[in-house]
C-alpha cells in the first residue's frame, strides 16, 4: 500500500493518472495536490470523488511548508508530480508564470520531500519523487534526425521546455547530491479526454463542432509524436513501480504526424461521425457538415508560432527493453476515442468555455 501525493492532479494528465491509478491499486491512498489554475478542474476528478482513499488539496506547490506539512500528515510516501504550466503559446505570451511554478515550485516540492524525507530525526522512509516532463527538453529535430534517446542533450527552445529542463536537472541534482529517491518520464505529445480546449486537438475538435476557424501555424509541417494519455500514465505507473531509480525513461507513442494531417484527419473523422449519427446536426448547428461543407473547409493556415519547433520525435527502446511498455492505442483508434469523449462530454468542455466557469469553480471551492 501507498500514499501518494499527485501534484496538478485537477489537470489533463494527472485527472487521467489519478482516475487510472484509483481503478488499479484501490487501497492505496491518493491525495490531489492542485491551485486549481485556469487549466486545473475539479470536473475532471469528479470520476473519483466518492473514492475513499482518495482526498482534494487546493494548494501552490510553490508554499514549502504547506507541502511539508501535508506530506507529514498524510505520511506521503510517494510524490508523481504533474503540476506545471504546460502551454508553450501562454510561455510565449507570459514566461513568469512558468518559472514561478515549473522551476521555483519543482524546487520547493523536492525541498519539502527532502525536509520530510531525509532530514527528519526518525530513520529516512522509503520514498519515490516521480517527476512528470516532456520531450520538448530535447529541442527540435530535422527531418532525418534520429529520434531522442535518454542520452541526447538537452537543447530547449520556448519559456516552457526551458522551465521544465531547469525542473528535470533538479530533480536529477537532488537525487545525486542527497540521495532523494526520484525517477522522471519525458513523454511526446498526449491527447485523450480531459485535455483542456487550448492545444491542438482538443481545440480543433470544439471549434469544428462550433463552426469556427481551425488555426493551423505557418505551413502545418510541424511534427510531433502522438500518445494516448491512458498509455502515459500507463508508463508512469512503470517507472514507479519498475524503474529504476535516478534514472528517466523517455516514453512515446512512435506515431509522427504533421499538424496539417492531424487536422484533416480530425475533420474526416468528424464528417464521419455526423453522416452517422443525424442527431448531432440538431447538437451541433453550426457545423458545417450541416450545411453540406466539408468541415476541412475551416482550415485556415495563420502565422507561425515565434521559435516553433519543427520535429519531436522519441526513442522509447529503453523503457520498451527494460520495463516492457508499448503504447496500446494507435493514433487512429486514439483520435477516434477522443473524438467521441468530447461529443458524449459536451457539458465539460462547455463549462471551459463559458466565461463564467472560473467564478462558478470559486464558488464551488468556497462552499467545500
Ligand atoms: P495541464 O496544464 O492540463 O495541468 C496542469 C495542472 O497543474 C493544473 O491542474 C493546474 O491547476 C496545476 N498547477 C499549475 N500550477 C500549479 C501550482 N503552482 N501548484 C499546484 N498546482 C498547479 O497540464 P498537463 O497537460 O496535464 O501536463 C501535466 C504534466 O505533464 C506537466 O508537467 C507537463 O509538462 C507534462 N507533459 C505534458 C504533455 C502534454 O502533451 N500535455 C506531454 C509531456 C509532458
Ligand atoms: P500544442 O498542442 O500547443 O502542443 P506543443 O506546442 O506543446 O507541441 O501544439 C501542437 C502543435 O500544433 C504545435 O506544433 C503547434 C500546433 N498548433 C497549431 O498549429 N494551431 C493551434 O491552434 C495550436 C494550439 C497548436
Amino acid at each position: 500500500m501507498a500514499n501518494l501525493l499527485v501534484t496538478g492532479g485537477a489537470g489533463f494528465i494527472g485527472a487521467n493518472f489519478v482516475q487510472y491509478w484509483a481503478k488499479q491499486y484501490p487501497q492505496d491512498r491518493i491525495v490531489v495536490l492542485d491551485a486549481l489554475t485556469y487549466a486545473g478542474n475539479l470536473a475532471s476528478l469528479q470520476p473519483v470523488s466518492d473514492h475513499e482513499q482518495y482526498r482534494f488539496v487546493r494548494g501552490d506547490i510553490v508554499d514549502q511548508d504547506a507541502v511539508a506539512a501535508l506530506l507529514r500528515e498524510e505520511q506521503i510516501d510517494t510524490i508523481v508530480h504533474f503540476a506545471a504550466e504546460s502551454h508553450v503559446d501562454r510561455s510565449i505570451s507570459g514566461p513568469a508564470a512558468f518559472i514561478d511554478t515549473n522551476i521555483v515550485g519543482t524546487h520547493n516540492l523536492l525541498q519539502a520531500a527532502r525536509s520530510v524525507w531525509l532530514d527528519s530525526d526518525s530513520a529516512p522512509m522509503s520514498h519515490r519523487f516521480h517527476h512528470v516532463s516532456t520531450d520538448e527538453v530535447y529541442g527540435s529535430l530535422g527531418p532525418t534526425d534520429p529520434g531522442f534517446n535518454e542520452s541526447t542533450p538537452y537543447a530547449p527552445s520556448s519559456p516552457y521546455s526551458a522551465s521544465k529542463a531547469a525542473s528535470d536537472h533538479l530533480v536529477r541534482a537532488y537525487h545525486h547530491t542527497y540521495g532523494l529517491q526520484v525517477s522522471t518520464s519525458n513523454c511526446s505529445n498526449n491527447y485523450g479526454p480531459y485535455q483542456f480546449p487550448e492545444k491542438l486537438i482538443p481545440l480543433m475538435i470544439v471549434n469544428a463542432l462550433d463552426g469556427k476557424s481551425l488555426p493551423v501555424y505557418g505551413d502545418g509541417s510541424n511534427i510531433r509524436d502522438w500518445l494516448y494519455v491512458e498509455d502515459h500514465v500507463r508508463g508512469i505507473d512503470l517507472v514507479i513501480k519498475k524503474g529504476t531509480v535516478g534514472e528517466t525513461y523517455n516514453i512515446g507513442g512512435n506515431e509522427e504526424h504533421s499538424n496539417l494531417d492531424i487536422v484533416k484527419t480530425l475533420c474526416a473523422t468528424i464528417d464521419a461521425v455526423f453522416s452517422d449519427n443525424s442527431e448531432l446536426a440538431e447538437r451541433f448547428p453550426h457545423a458545417p457538415s450541416v450545411g453540406g461543407s466539408a468541415t476541412a473547409s475551416l482550415i485556415t493556415m495563420v502565422k507561425d508560432r515565434p521559435g516553433h519547433d519543427w520535429r519531436y520525435a522519441i526513442d522509447a527502446s529503453r523503457i520498451e527493453n527494460e520495463l516492457g511498455f508499448t503504447p496500446s492505442h494507435d493514433f487512429d483508434s486514439g483520435l477516434r476515442r477522443t473524438v467521441t469523449w468530447m461529443l458524449e462530454n459536451e457539458a465539460w468542455w462547455r463549462a471551459i468555455l463559458d466565461d463564467s466557469y472560473r467564478d462558478w469553480i470559486e464558488d464551488q471551492y468556497e462552499q467545500r
